[in-house]
């Protein structure tokens, strides 16, 4: 079963760095496929911590081939930084490719999403404000600068004045912003495509063919199904397909390549940025597991907001990303907080249950989560090295969760480093 999708299943910040991680240790190439720099993935190693926001969590085996696929948006300063700091770390960049095809976020679009979400007043949407929006818009619209096009001097400069002329136009009479020096970023940013011009390689027929060659392929999600922009809770979502099938789109590999689907979840639930979230504890049990679980974001460093595991939400995940097994990450957290609760349903004000995640955000307000208790387990459990030596207690609530979510649970995550993930 060569080929693997890992996807995060709540709201994203679910472990899926950890997990590609783990994996990669038996795989022979890595792919992301949507998503940017608004991702944070943290990989931790013999005590060495990595946050990783564009390079595929596959980048600590030297033998990993690792691929941005054409679904990714690419901030060439950003990834820039990100291989420099890996090599200055003593980790080599070499088996990196990007998609020409991959959309390139600008100046531009780093500006257009602060500016925009300053003009939602009080109903922004809590973006990470690296551009992600503006970038898949132009994108959408056709008008994008691709990496391709940063790559190569003469069509970059020809193609980024038209559209930076074009969006200051936009930041200074719809949005009241400052103009950006055009030809002062077309300086700046051919000197990164020069940089970046060796990595740059079809990653299509390099997935297609490592495939056809029975290698170990795995897909790394970012985000989450909650943040998908279909799927998710619209309008609080990113732009891109944090879902398995936005590995066929991002990647340019077709459905039939793909034999496991693994969903990462936490043993409880987080959110950053605005939007619904069912479960959330406004009270001093979400501070608990907040601390206790070091909730805060890996790329923007805010609070995340805490709140009990959501069957509800796992099941649409299950459903739209045809999982095949789960990886429950942070049952650590849990330990000694008391007695747990899961939401099996929701309830309406007139009664109505629902056991299917609501499409509108106004259903969704009317409802207050049904929930199941479970004993909670004491002790630190952190050390265990086998499902078996769980409490049973913790063997109960993953069990719970099989039963509530429909779904079989094949990894459990007691701590952040490799050495403390549970397979059964
Ligand atoms: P990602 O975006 O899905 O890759 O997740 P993040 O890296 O943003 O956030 C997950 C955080 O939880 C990171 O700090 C991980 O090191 C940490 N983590 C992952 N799995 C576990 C676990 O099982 N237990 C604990 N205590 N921490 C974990
Ligand atoms: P990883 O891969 C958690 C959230 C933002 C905001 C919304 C839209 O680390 O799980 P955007 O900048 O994408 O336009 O913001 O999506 N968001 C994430 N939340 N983890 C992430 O990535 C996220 N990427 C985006 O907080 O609510
Ligand atoms: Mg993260």
């Amino acid at each position: 079963m060569p080929a693997k999708v890992v996807v995060g299943v709540q709201w994203g910040d679910e472990g899926k760095g950890k997990i590609i991680d783990i994996l990669a240790s038996r795989a022979d190439v890595v792919v992301r496929s949507q998503g940017g720099n608004n991702a944070g993935h943290t990989v931790e190693n013999n005590g060495e911590v990595y946050k990783l926001h564009l390079i595929p969590s596959g980048i600590l085996y030297p033998d990993t081939l690792c691929l941005i696929g054409c679904g990714v948006v690419i901030d060439p300063k950003v990834i820039l930084e990100e291989i420099d700091g890996l090599i200055a770390r003593g980790i080599d960049c070499e088996n990196l490719r990007i998609d020409p095809r991959a959309h390139v976020i600008m100046p531009w679009h780093i500006e257009i999403d602060g500016l925009s979400e300053a003009l939602r007043g009080g109903s922004e949407i809590g973006t990470t404000r690296r551009g992600i929006g503006p970038c898949y818009m132009d994108k959408a619209e056709r008008s994008g600068l691709r990496m391709y096009d940063l790559t190569h001097p003469e069509v970059f400069a020809q193609k980024a004045k038209l559209a930076g002329e074009l969006k200051n136009k936009l930041i200074t009479s719809y949005y009241g912003g400052k103009a950006l020096d055009v030809d002062q970023i077309i300086q700046e940013y051919t000197a990164y495509g020069q940089r970046l011009q060796k990595y740059v390689a079809d990653v299509s027929v390099l997935t297609f063919e490592a495939c056809r060659a029975n290698k170990n392929v795995l897909f790394e999600g970012a985000q989450g199904t909650l943040l998908d922009i279909d799927m998710g809770t619209y309008p609080f979502v990113t732009s891109s397909h944090p879902l398995s099938a936005g590995v066929c789109t991002g990647t340019g590999v077709g459905p039939t390549e793909i034999n496991e689907i693994i969903g990462v979840a936490k043993a409880y639930t987080t959110r950053v940025g605005k939007g619904p979230f069912p479960t959330e504890l406004h009270d001093e049990m979400g501070d608990l597991i907040r601390n206790r679980g070091h909730e805060f974001g890996t790329t923007t460093g805010r609070p995340r907001r805490t709140g009990w595991f959501d069957a509800v939400i796992l099941r649409h995940a299950v459903r739209v990303n045809g999982l095949t097994g789960l990886a429950v990450n942070k049952l650590d957290t849990l330990s000694d907080i008391g007695t747990l609760k899961i939401c099996v349903a929701y309830k309406k004000a007139d009664g109505t249950v629902l056991k299917d995640y609501p499409a509108s955000l106004e259903e969704l307000a009317q409802c207050e989560p049904v929930y199941e208790e479970v004993e909670g387990f004491t002790g630190d459990i952190s050390a265990c090295r086998s499902f078996d030596e769980l409490p049973q207690a913790c063997k109960d609530y993953i069990a719970t969760l099989e039963r509530v979510c429909g779904c079989p649970v094949q990894m459990v995550g007691v701590g952040p480093a490799r050495s403390q993930n549970l397979e059964r």
